[in-house]
Protein backbone atom coordinates (compact mmCIF):
# COMPACT_ATOMS: atom_id res chain seq x y z
CA UNK A 1 0.00 0.00 0.00
CA UNK A 2 1.66 3.41 -0.94
CA UNK A 3 1.66 5.82 0.98
CA UNK A 4 -0.91 8.10 -1.26
CA UNK A 5 -3.22 5.46 -0.47
CA UNK A 6 -2.56 4.74 2.58
CA UNK A 7 -6.13 4.52 4.48
CA UNK A 8 -6.53 4.77 8.29
CA UNK A 9 -9.01 2.40 6.90
CA UNK A 10 -11.59 0.75 10.07
CA UNK A 11 -8.64 -0.81 12.11
CA UNK A 12 -10.10 -4.01 10.12
CA UNK A 13 -7.52 -3.79 6.85
CA UNK A 14 -7.34 -1.27 4.65
CA UNK A 15 -10.02 0.76 2.62
CA UNK A 16 -9.77 1.77 -0.76
CA UNK A 17 -11.01 5.27 -1.95
CA UNK A 18 -14.28 4.84 -3.13
CA UNK A 19 -17.72 6.60 -2.63
CA UNK A 20 -18.22 5.64 1.41
CA UNK A 21 -14.84 7.10 2.57
CA UNK A 22 -13.30 10.24 3.14
CA UNK A 23 -9.99 11.23 1.67
CA UNK A 24 -8.03 13.20 4.17
CA UNK A 25 -4.73 15.27 3.53
CA UNK A 26 -2.74 15.97 6.73
CA UNK A 27 -1.56 19.25 5.56
CA UNK A 28 1.77 18.75 7.98
CA UNK A 29 2.98 15.49 6.31
CA UNK A 30 1.60 15.81 2.70
CA UNK A 31 0.49 12.33 3.62
CA UNK A 32 -3.77 11.11 2.33
CA UNK A 33 -5.70 8.90 4.06
CA UNK A 34 -9.19 6.73 3.48
CA UNK A 35 -11.17 7.06 6.22
CA UNK A 36 -14.30 4.91 5.99
CA UNK A 37 -18.27 6.27 6.19
CA UNK A 38 -20.33 3.97 7.87
CA UNK A 39 -23.49 4.77 8.65
CA UNK A 40 -22.85 8.30 8.43
CA UNK A 41 -20.43 8.21 10.69
CA UNK A 42 -16.27 8.00 10.88
CA UNK A 43 -14.85 5.84 13.80
CA UNK A 44 -12.70 8.27 15.84
CA UNK A 45 -10.20 5.46 16.23
CA UNK A 46 -9.46 5.43 12.41
CA UNK A 47 -7.57 9.42 13.21
CA UNK A 48 -5.19 7.71 15.21
CA UNK A 49 -3.07 6.28 12.56
CA UNK A 50 -2.62 10.65 10.92
CA UNK A 51 0.79 10.94 12.75
CA UNK A 52 3.77 13.53 11.99
CA UNK A 53 6.43 11.00 13.16
CA UNK A 54 6.56 7.35 14.61
CA UNK A 55 6.62 9.30 18.25
CA UNK A 56 2.85 10.97 17.65
CA UNK A 57 0.24 8.99 19.40
CA UNK A 58 -1.89 10.14 16.30
CA UNK A 59 -4.93 12.70 15.99
CA UNK A 60 -8.02 12.22 18.47
CA UNK A 61 -11.38 13.95 18.00
CA UNK A 62 -12.43 16.69 20.16
CA UNK A 63 -16.07 17.11 21.03
CA UNK A 64 -17.10 18.57 24.04
CA UNK A 65 -20.80 17.79 25.53
CA UNK A 66 -20.77 14.98 22.40
CA UNK A 67 -22.37 17.32 20.39
CA UNK A 68 -21.23 15.49 17.15
CA UNK A 69 -20.66 12.13 18.83
CA UNK A 70 -22.32 8.81 18.76
CA UNK A 71 -21.59 6.57 21.70
CA UNK A 72 -23.46 3.61 20.30
CA UNK A 73 -25.79 1.98 18.36
CA UNK A 74 -29.33 1.98 19.56
CA UNK A 75 -32.76 0.50 18.29
CA UNK A 76 -34.86 1.83 20.95
CA UNK A 77 -35.47 6.03 20.04
CA UNK A 78 -35.43 7.40 16.96
CA UNK A 79 -35.59 11.51 17.18
CA UNK A 80 -35.82 13.47 13.86
CA UNK A 81 -34.97 17.65 15.42
CA UNK A 82 -35.63 19.09 12.49
CA UNK A 83 -38.59 17.76 11.99
CA UNK A 84 -39.92 17.47 15.24
CA UNK A 85 -40.31 13.76 15.44
CA UNK A 86 -40.19 11.03 18.03
CA UNK A 87 -40.43 7.33 18.01
CA UNK A 88 -40.75 4.36 20.08
CA UNK A 89 -38.77 1.11 18.40
CA UNK A 90 -40.40 2.79 15.00
CA UNK A 91 -44.06 4.01 16.69
CA UNK A 92 -44.48 7.90 16.54
CA UNK A 93 -44.93 8.73 19.90
CA UNK A 94 -48.44 10.79 18.97
CA UNK A 95 -49.61 6.83 18.52
CA UNK A 96 -48.60 5.62 21.46
CA UNK A 97 -49.92 8.49 23.80
CA UNK A 98 -53.76 8.18 22.19
CA UNK A 99 -53.74 3.88 22.09
CA UNK A 100 -51.14 2.73 24.82
CA UNK A 101 -50.19 2.71 28.53
CA UNK A 102 -47.41 3.97 30.00
CA UNK A 103 -46.46 0.11 31.27
CA UNK A 104 -47.28 -1.52 27.65
CA UNK A 105 -44.51 1.04 26.46
CA UNK A 106 -42.24 0.23 28.95
CA UNK A 107 -42.23 -3.37 27.91
CA UNK A 108 -41.92 -2.21 24.03
CA UNK A 109 -38.86 -0.13 25.01
CA UNK A 110 -37.10 -2.94 27.37
CA UNK A 111 -38.14 -5.96 25.11
CA UNK A 112 -38.16 -4.27 21.46
CA UNK A 113 -41.67 -5.33 20.25
CA UNK A 114 -45.18 -4.71 21.73
CA UNK A 115 -46.35 -6.79 23.58
CA UNK A 116 -49.65 -10.07 23.21
CA UNK A 117 -52.26 -9.37 26.00
CA UNK A 118 -51.07 -12.34 28.13
CA UNK A 119 -47.33 -10.85 27.98
CA UNK A 120 -48.70 -7.64 29.12
CA UNK A 121 -51.01 -8.70 31.70
CA UNK A 122 -48.03 -11.26 33.11
CA UNK A 123 -45.81 -7.60 33.00
CA UNK A 124 -48.52 -5.44 34.98
CA UNK A 125 -48.87 -8.59 37.47
CA UNK A 126 -44.99 -8.52 37.81
CA UNK A 127 -44.53 -4.99 38.36
CA UNK A 128 -47.85 -4.36 40.70
CA UNK A 129 -46.63 -7.53 42.62
CA UNK A 130 -42.94 -5.87 43.18
CA UNK A 131 -43.74 -2.09 44.48
CA UNK A 132 -43.20 -2.78 47.96
CA UNK A 133 -39.38 -1.77 49.51
CA UNK A 134 -37.63 -3.23 52.04
CA UNK A 135 -38.71 -1.78 55.64
CA UNK A 136 -35.67 -0.63 56.26
CA UNK A 137 -35.93 1.87 53.25
CA UNK A 138 -38.09 3.64 55.63
CA UNK A 139 -35.87 4.05 58.15
CA UNK A 140 -33.33 4.81 55.32
CA UNK A 141 -35.27 7.65 54.00
CA UNK A 142 -35.95 8.91 57.75
CA UNK A 143 -32.56 9.83 58.00
CA UNK A 144 -33.04 12.78 55.49
CA UNK A 145 -33.65 16.15 56.90
CA UNK A 146 -37.67 17.25 56.33
CA UNK A 147 -36.51 19.68 53.86
CA UNK A 148 -34.12 17.32 51.60
CA UNK A 149 -34.43 17.76 48.00
CA UNK A 150 -36.63 14.85 47.16
CA UNK A 151 -34.43 13.79 44.08
CA UNK A 152 -31.80 13.98 46.23
CA UNK A 153 -33.29 11.59 48.49
CA UNK A 154 -34.54 8.97 45.58
CA UNK A 155 -31.23 9.38 43.95
CA UNK A 156 -29.68 8.19 46.99
CA UNK A 157 -32.64 5.44 47.51
CA UNK A 158 -32.05 4.41 43.77
CA UNK A 159 -28.14 3.68 45.32
CA UNK A 160 -29.32 1.87 48.79
CA UNK A 161 -31.85 -0.52 46.88
CA UNK A 162 -28.59 -2.09 44.71
CA UNK A 163 -27.89 -3.33 48.28
CA UNK A 164 -31.33 -5.27 48.56
CA UNK A 165 -30.56 -6.78 45.52
CA UNK A 166 -27.00 -8.14 45.71
CA UNK A 167 -27.62 -11.01 43.09
CA UNK A 168 -28.57 -7.96 40.25
CA UNK A 169 -24.43 -7.60 40.08
CA UNK A 170 -25.20 -10.88 38.13
CA UNK A 171 -25.59 -8.62 34.74
CA UNK A 172 -25.18 -11.67 32.61
CA UNK A 173 -28.26 -13.60 33.67
CA UNK A 174 -31.24 -12.84 31.54
CA UNK A 175 -33.43 -13.69 34.35
CA UNK A 176 -31.57 -11.15 37.06
CA UNK A 177 -31.65 -8.31 34.06
CA UNK A 178 -35.64 -8.55 33.81
CA UNK A 179 -36.62 -8.78 37.57
CA UNK A 180 -34.22 -5.74 38.03
CA UNK A 181 -36.27 -3.58 35.02
CA UNK A 182 -39.52 -4.69 36.79
CA UNK A 183 -37.77 -3.62 40.46
CA UNK A 184 -36.93 -0.80 39.24
CA UNK A 185 -40.06 0.12 37.03
CA UNK A 186 -41.86 -0.52 40.25
CA UNK A 187 -40.37 0.84 43.19
CA UNK A 188 -39.74 3.86 41.78
CA UNK A 189 -42.97 5.47 42.87
CA UNK A 190 -43.15 3.95 46.56
CA UNK A 191 -39.66 5.58 46.86
CA UNK A 192 -41.03 8.75 45.07
CA UNK A 193 -44.20 8.98 47.08
CA UNK A 194 -42.03 7.97 50.32
CA UNK A 195 -39.60 10.89 49.88
CA UNK A 196 -43.01 13.36 49.13
CA UNK A 197 -44.30 11.78 52.43
CA UNK A 198 -41.23 11.99 54.51
CA UNK A 199 -40.85 16.17 53.47
CA UNK A 200 -44.17 16.72 54.39
CA UNK A 201 -44.24 14.52 57.93
CA UNK A 202 -47.03 12.02 56.89
CA UNK A 203 -47.46 8.59 57.34
CA UNK A 204 -45.97 6.59 54.42
CA UNK A 205 -48.77 4.84 52.32
CA UNK A 206 -48.52 1.34 50.92
CA UNK A 207 -48.79 -0.18 48.02
CA UNK A 208 -52.53 -0.57 46.39
CA UNK A 209 -52.56 -3.48 44.06
CA UNK A 210 -56.61 -2.87 42.65
CA UNK A 211 -55.23 0.37 41.33
CA UNK A 212 -53.38 1.17 37.91
CA UNK A 213 -49.62 2.09 38.12
CA UNK A 214 -50.68 5.82 37.60
CA UNK A 215 -53.60 5.11 40.06
CA UNK A 216 -51.65 3.25 42.94
CA UNK A 217 -49.02 6.86 42.66
CA UNK A 218 -51.59 8.87 43.26
CA UNK A 219 -52.68 6.77 46.37
CA UNK A 220 -49.21 6.56 47.65
CA UNK A 221 -48.96 10.53 47.12
CA UNK A 222 -52.35 11.48 48.82
CA UNK A 223 -54.05 8.71 50.49
CA UNK A 224 -54.96 9.79 53.91
CA UNK A 225 -58.07 8.70 56.57
CA UNK A 226 -59.99 7.13 53.87
CA UNK A 227 -60.07 3.66 54.15
CA UNK A 228 -59.16 3.50 49.95
CA UNK A 229 -57.93 5.89 47.39
CA UNK A 230 -60.17 6.68 44.62
CA UNK A 231 -58.02 8.36 41.93
CA UNK A 232 -59.84 10.86 39.74
CA UNK A 233 -59.40 8.57 36.36
CA UNK A 234 -59.05 11.94 34.04
CA UNK A 235 -55.63 12.41 36.42
CA UNK A 236 -54.97 8.97 36.60
CA UNK A 237 -55.01 9.37 32.40
CA UNK A 238 -53.23 12.57 32.65
CA UNK A 239 -50.37 10.89 34.08
CA UNK A 240 -50.29 7.82 32.56
CA UNK A 241 -49.74 9.86 29.45
CA UNK A 242 -47.24 12.02 31.28
CA UNK A 243 -45.42 9.13 32.06
CA UNK A 244 -45.46 8.10 28.58
CA UNK A 245 -43.94 11.46 27.04
CA UNK A 246 -41.34 10.59 29.34
CA UNK A 247 -40.46 7.25 28.99
CA UNK A 248 -37.10 7.49 26.56
CA UNK A 249 -35.56 10.26 24.49
CA UNK A 250 -32.38 8.06 23.13
CA UNK A 251 -28.53 9.34 24.30
CA UNK A 252 -29.98 12.65 26.63
CA UNK A 253 -26.93 13.45 29.10
CA UNK A 254 -28.87 10.78 31.86
CA UNK A 255 -29.19 7.60 29.51
CA UNK A 256 -25.63 8.61 28.50
CA UNK A 257 -24.59 8.68 32.39
CA UNK A 258 -26.31 5.20 32.78
CA UNK A 259 -24.47 3.99 29.74
CA UNK A 260 -20.95 5.15 30.72
CA UNK A 261 -21.75 4.22 34.77
CA UNK A 262 -22.59 0.46 33.37
CA UNK A 263 -20.16 0.12 31.08
CA UNK A 264 -18.16 -0.54 34.38
CA UNK A 265 -20.11 -4.25 34.58
CA UNK A 266 -21.87 -2.13 38.05
CA UNK A 267 -25.05 -3.64 38.85
CA UNK A 268 -28.48 -1.62 36.99
CA UNK A 269 -29.46 -0.55 40.22
CA UNK A 270 -26.34 2.03 40.53
CA UNK A 271 -26.28 2.71 36.63
CA UNK A 272 -29.48 4.58 37.42
CA UNK A 273 -28.81 5.98 40.44
CA UNK A 274 -26.71 7.82 37.75
CA UNK A 275 -28.80 8.58 35.71
CA UNK A 276 -31.13 9.78 38.85
CA UNK A 277 -28.09 12.53 39.33
CA UNK A 278 -27.79 13.75 35.42
CA UNK A 279 -31.43 14.10 35.56
CA UNK A 280 -31.40 16.21 38.71
CA UNK A 281 -29.10 19.04 36.55
CA UNK A 282 -31.82 22.01 35.83
CA UNK A 283 -30.59 22.17 32.17
CA UNK A 284 -31.78 18.40 32.51
CA UNK A 285 -34.61 17.33 33.98
CA UNK A 286 -34.75 19.98 36.79
CA UNK A 287 -35.74 22.38 33.79
CA UNK A 288 -39.82 21.46 34.45
CA UNK A 289 -38.62 22.87 38.04
CA UNK A 290 -36.93 25.96 36.96
CA UNK A 291 -39.90 26.79 34.23
CA UNK A 292 -42.28 27.24 37.20
CA UNK A 293 -40.00 28.85 39.53
CA UNK A 294 -39.32 31.11 36.00
CA UNK A 295 -43.25 31.46 35.68
CA UNK A 296 -43.59 32.61 39.52
CA UNK A 297 -41.03 35.13 38.95
CA UNK A 298 -42.45 36.58 36.07
CA UNK A 299 -45.67 37.14 38.08
CA UNK A 300 -48.00 38.35 35.51
CA UNK A 301 -47.93 38.14 31.50
CA UNK A 302 -47.41 42.15 31.69
CA UNK A 303 -44.04 41.33 32.92
CA UNK A 304 -42.96 38.88 29.91
CA UNK A 305 -41.50 41.24 27.31
CA UNK A 306 -39.42 42.74 29.86
CA UNK A 307 -38.21 39.16 30.76
CA UNK A 308 -37.45 38.28 27.30
CA UNK A 309 -35.85 41.38 26.85
CA UNK A 310 -33.73 39.96 29.91
CA UNK A 311 -33.09 36.55 27.53
CA UNK A 312 -31.63 38.55 24.86
CA UNK A 313 -29.31 40.39 26.95
CA UNK A 314 -27.93 37.27 28.53
CA UNK A 315 -29.27 37.69 32.13
CA UNK A 316 -31.87 35.21 32.14
CA UNK A 317 -32.17 31.20 30.14
CA UNK A 318 -35.70 30.46 28.97
CA UNK A 319 -36.19 27.58 30.62
CA UNK A 320 -38.23 25.11 29.26
CA UNK A 321 -37.13 26.34 25.61
CA UNK A 322 -34.21 24.88 23.25
CA UNK A 323 -32.87 21.57 22.76
CA UNK A 324 -29.90 19.94 21.77
CA UNK A 325 -31.45 18.06 19.49
CA UNK A 326 -35.02 19.45 18.59
CA UNK A 327 -34.37 22.62 16.16
CA UNK A 328 -38.27 22.10 15.98
CA UNK A 329 -41.37 22.19 18.09
CA UNK A 330 -40.79 19.23 21.02
CA UNK A 331 -44.05 16.61 19.74
CA UNK A 332 -43.99 15.86 23.97
CA UNK A 333 -44.84 19.61 24.71
CA UNK A 334 -47.63 19.62 21.95
CA UNK A 335 -49.04 16.80 23.38
CA UNK A 336 -48.93 18.12 27.45
CA UNK A 337 -49.93 21.08 26.52
CA UNK A 338 -53.36 19.56 25.24
CA UNK A 339 -53.83 17.68 28.53
CA UNK A 340 -53.04 21.30 30.58
CA UNK A 341 -56.61 22.06 30.61
CA UNK A 342 -58.39 19.14 31.33
CA UNK A 343 -55.98 18.69 34.27
CA UNK A 344 -57.04 22.45 35.44
CA UNK A 345 -60.64 21.03 35.17
CA UNK A 346 -60.42 17.55 36.91
CA UNK A 347 -58.90 19.36 39.63
CA UNK A 348 -60.33 22.74 39.97
CA UNK A 349 -57.47 24.69 39.61
CA UNK A 350 -57.45 28.02 37.68
CA UNK A 351 -53.50 28.45 36.77
CA UNK A 352 -52.07 32.33 36.08
CA UNK A 353 -48.65 30.73 35.29
CA UNK A 354 -50.93 29.35 32.46
CA UNK A 355 -51.63 32.52 31.04
CA UNK A 356 -48.05 33.52 31.58
CA UNK A 357 -46.58 30.05 29.66
CA UNK A 358 -48.75 30.94 26.48
CA UNK A 359 -47.78 34.51 26.69
CA UNK A 360 -44.05 33.45 26.73
CA UNK A 361 -44.31 31.05 24.09
CA UNK A 362 -46.48 33.22 21.38
CA UNK A 363 -43.67 36.52 21.98
CA UNK A 364 -41.07 34.26 21.81
CA UNK A 365 -42.26 32.10 18.86
CA UNK A 366 -43.13 35.67 17.01
CA UNK A 367 -39.07 36.54 18.22
CA UNK A 368 -36.34 35.78 15.85
CA UNK A 369 -33.88 36.03 18.79
CA UNK A 370 -35.27 32.70 19.52
CA UNK A 371 -36.63 31.06 15.91
CA UNK A 372 -32.75 32.00 14.53
CA UNK A 373 -31.36 29.80 17.72
CA UNK A 374 -34.31 27.97 16.87
CA UNK A 375 -35.97 27.78 20.35
CA UNK A 376 -38.89 26.12 21.07
CA UNK A 377 -40.57 24.95 23.84
CA UNK A 378 -39.47 21.48 24.75
CA UNK A 379 -41.14 18.64 27.13
CA UNK A 380 -40.21 20.88 30.17
CA UNK A 381 -42.14 23.69 29.38
CA UNK A 382 -46.22 22.99 29.79
CA UNK A 383 -45.14 19.38 32.58
CA UNK A 384 -44.81 21.52 35.58
CA UNK A 385 -48.21 23.13 35.34
CA UNK A 386 -49.58 20.01 35.50
CA UNK A 387 -47.73 18.67 38.44
CA UNK A 388 -48.81 22.12 40.25
CA UNK A 389 -52.51 21.53 39.38
CA UNK A 390 -51.88 17.85 40.76
CA UNK A 391 -50.69 19.08 44.01
CA UNK A 392 -47.05 17.88 43.37
CA UNK A 393 -44.75 20.06 45.39
CA UNK A 394 -42.15 22.15 42.60
CA UNK A 395 -39.16 20.34 44.36
CA UNK A 396 -40.45 17.25 43.34
CA UNK A 397 -41.72 17.73 39.34
CA UNK A 398 -38.00 16.14 38.23
CA UNK A 399 -38.92 13.04 40.38
CA UNK A 400 -42.26 12.90 38.05
CA UNK A 401 -39.81 12.81 35.41
CA UNK A 402 -37.31 9.90 36.62
CA UNK A 403 -39.99 8.06 37.41
CA UNK A 404 -40.99 6.79 33.71
CA UNK A 405 -37.79 7.59 32.57
CA UNK A 406 -36.33 4.50 34.25
CA UNK A 407 -37.80 2.58 31.87
CA UNK A 408 -35.88 4.58 29.56
CA UNK A 409 -32.58 3.92 31.23
CA UNK A 410 -32.78 0.47 31.52
CA UNK A 411 -34.16 -0.33 27.82
CA UNK A 412 -30.72 1.78 27.19
CA UNK A 413 -28.83 -0.58 29.90
CA UNK A 414 -30.09 -3.60 28.80
CA UNK A 415 -29.24 -2.77 25.26
CA UNK A 416 -25.39 -1.68 25.93
CA UNK A 417 -24.77 -5.04 27.66
CA UNK A 418 -25.96 -7.29 24.15
CA UNK A 419 -23.69 -4.51 22.83
CA UNK A 420 -20.95 -6.80 21.33
CA UNK A 421 -19.12 -3.41 20.69
CA UNK A 422 -19.33 -2.83 24.76
CA UNK A 423 -16.25 -1.40 25.83
CA UNK A 424 -15.78 0.52 29.45
CA UNK A 425 -16.16 4.45 28.80
CA UNK A 426 -12.81 6.13 29.26
CA UNK A 427 -12.64 9.82 27.31
CA UNK A 428 -9.60 10.82 26.17
CA UNK A 429 -8.28 14.39 26.52
CA UNK A 430 -6.21 17.68 25.60
CA UNK A 431 -3.91 17.97 28.22
CA UNK A 432 -3.31 21.91 29.30
CA UNK A 433 -1.41 21.49 32.32
CA UNK A 434 2.19 21.72 33.42
CA UNK A 435 4.97 18.97 32.26
CA UNK A 436 7.89 18.05 34.41
CA UNK A 437 7.59 20.42 37.35
CA UNK A 438 9.63 19.16 40.61
CA UNK A 439 7.59 19.38 44.35
CA UNK A 440 8.94 22.27 45.95
CA UNK A 441 9.15 21.56 49.94
CA UNK A 442 6.25 23.70 51.90
CA UNK A 443 9.25 26.16 53.54
CA UNK A 444 10.11 27.26 50.08
CA UNK A 445 6.85 27.82 48.61
C1 LIG B 1 -34.55 17.87 28.56
O1 LIG B 1 -31.41 15.65 25.57
C2 LIG B 1 -32.62 15.34 25.82
O2 LIG B 1 -33.26 14.60 25.12
C3 LIG B 1 -33.16 15.92 27.08
C4 LIG B 1 -34.66 15.76 27.27
C5 LIG B 1 -35.02 14.32 27.52
O3 LIG B 1 -36.19 13.95 27.29
O4 LIG B 1 -34.17 13.60 28.06
O5 LIG B 1 -35.35 16.19 26.09
C6 LIG B 1 -35.19 16.56 28.46
O6 LIG B 1 -33.56 17.98 29.25
C7 LIG B 1 -35.12 19.05 27.78
C8 LIG B 1 -34.27 20.34 27.95
C9 LIG B 1 -34.66 20.99 29.27
N1 LIG B 1 -33.73 22.14 29.55
C10 LIG B 1 -34.17 23.39 29.49
O7 LIG B 1 -35.31 23.73 29.13
C11 LIG B 1 -33.14 24.42 29.95
C12 LIG B 1 -33.13 25.59 28.96
N2 LIG B 1 -32.57 25.08 27.67
C13 LIG B 1 -31.19 25.12 27.51
O8 LIG B 1 -30.33 25.49 28.50
C14 LIG B 1 -30.62 24.53 26.24
O9 LIG B 1 -31.48 24.80 25.22
C15 LIG B 1 -30.31 23.06 26.29
C16 LIG B 1 -29.39 22.76 27.42
C17 LIG B 1 -31.55 22.26 26.40
C18 LIG B 1 -29.61 22.71 24.98
O10 LIG B 1 -28.46 23.44 24.95
P1 LIG B 1 -27.40 23.31 23.74
O11 LIG B 1 -27.92 22.42 22.66
O12 LIG B 1 -26.08 22.95 24.33
O13 LIG B 1 -27.43 24.72 23.13
P2 LIG B 1 -26.52 25.89 23.63
O14 LIG B 1 -26.59 25.97 25.14
O15 LIG B 1 -25.17 25.76 22.99
O16 LIG B 1 -27.29 27.18 23.05
C19 LIG B 1 -27.20 27.53 21.66
C20 LIG B 1 -27.60 28.98 21.64
C21 LIG B 1 -26.80 29.84 22.62
O17 LIG B 1 -26.86 31.18 22.15
P3 LIG B 1 -25.54 31.78 21.40
O18 LIG B 1 -24.36 31.46 22.31
O19 LIG B 1 -25.46 31.06 20.09
O20 LIG B 1 -25.84 33.25 21.29
O21 LIG B 1 -28.97 29.13 22.06
C22 LIG B 1 -29.00 29.86 23.29
C23 LIG B 1 -27.61 29.80 23.89
O22 LIG B 1 -27.38 30.95 24.70
N3 LIG B 1 -29.97 29.17 24.13
C24 LIG B 1 -30.86 29.77 24.89
C25 LIG B 1 -31.62 28.75 25.45
N4 LIG B 1 -31.17 27.55 25.05
C26 LIG B 1 -30.13 27.81 24.23
N5 LIG B 1 -31.07 31.10 25.14
C27 LIG B 1 -32.09 31.38 25.97
N6 LIG B 1 -32.90 30.44 26.54
C28 LIG B 1 -32.68 29.12 26.32
N7 LIG B 1 -33.46 28.22 26.88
Amino acid sequence: MTEESQSTGNGRGTTAAGAESLSVTDNRTGQSYEVEIEDGTVRAMDFRQIKVDEDDFGLMTYDPGYSNTASCRSAITYIDGEKGILEHRGIPIEQLCEHSSYLEVAYLLNYGRLPTEDELNRWTYEITHHTYVHENIKNFMNGFRHDANPMGMLQASVGALSTFYPEAQDIDDEYQRHVAAVRLIAKMPTLAAFAYRHSLGLPYVYPDNDLSYAGNFLSMLFKMAEPKYEPDPRLEKALDVLFILHADHEQNCSAAAVRVVGSSRVDPFSAIAAGCAGLYGPLHGGANVAVLRMLQRIGTTDNVPDFLEGVKQGDERLMGFGHRVYKNYDPRARIIRSHVDEVLEATNKESPLLDIAIELEKRALDDDYFTSRKLYPNVDFYSGLIYEALGIPTDAFTVMFAIPRTSGWMAQWMEMMDDPELKIARPRQIYTGPRDADYVPIDER
